[in-house]
């Protein structure tokens, strides 16, 4: 099936996994207070893609602003988990070892020089939307189920 589960309690804060599903990586970031408060801080008109859809985050009912806030996994923010799969031509953004992670702290990925924030917002380069957000559930036993 399409369902991938993971056991998020053994990751530490600040700390970055990559999981596999449907083929493609999933970037799962177990955010520290100051990337939270980075990615909490930025006013709409500083993003390049303002909106998330619910076709690029299945977890929404429709269009909503693409707020920090409705980006994250739970409402503190502590968990960020989009697809690590470039807008722009697909290629796979560095950060995940917690260097190359571009100008605004993120992802930044070499093919063509995009810069993702903190909240995987493209920020500056090529690329014309913010990472996407798989389909997921996220319960208070840190047991992820992505699809
Ligand atoms: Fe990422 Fe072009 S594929 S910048």
């Amino acid at each position: 099936s399409g369902t991938v589960r993971v056991d998020l309690s053994g990751v530490e804060p600040g700390q970055r996994i990559t999981v596999k599903w449907r083929g493609r990586p999933v970037f799962v970031w177990r955010r520290s207070v100051a990337a939270i408060e980075a990615a909490r801080a930025v006013e709409l008109d500083d993003l390049v893609d303002t909106v998330d859809s619910a076709r690029e985050n299945p977890n929404l009912s429709g269009d909503v602003p693409a707020r920090d806030e409705n980006r994250t996994a739970d409402e503190a923010g502590e968990w960020l988990i989009v697809i690590g799969v470039c807008t722009h031509l697909g290629c796979i953004p560095l950060g995940q070892d917690g260097s190359a992670v571009g100008e605004f702290g993120g992802w930044f990925c070499p093919c063509h020089g995009s810069h993702y924030d903190t909240s995987g917002r493209i920020r500056k380069g090529p690329a014309p939307r913010n990472l996407d957000i798989p389909p997921y559930d996220l319960g208070d036993d840190l047991q992820l189920v992505i699809g």
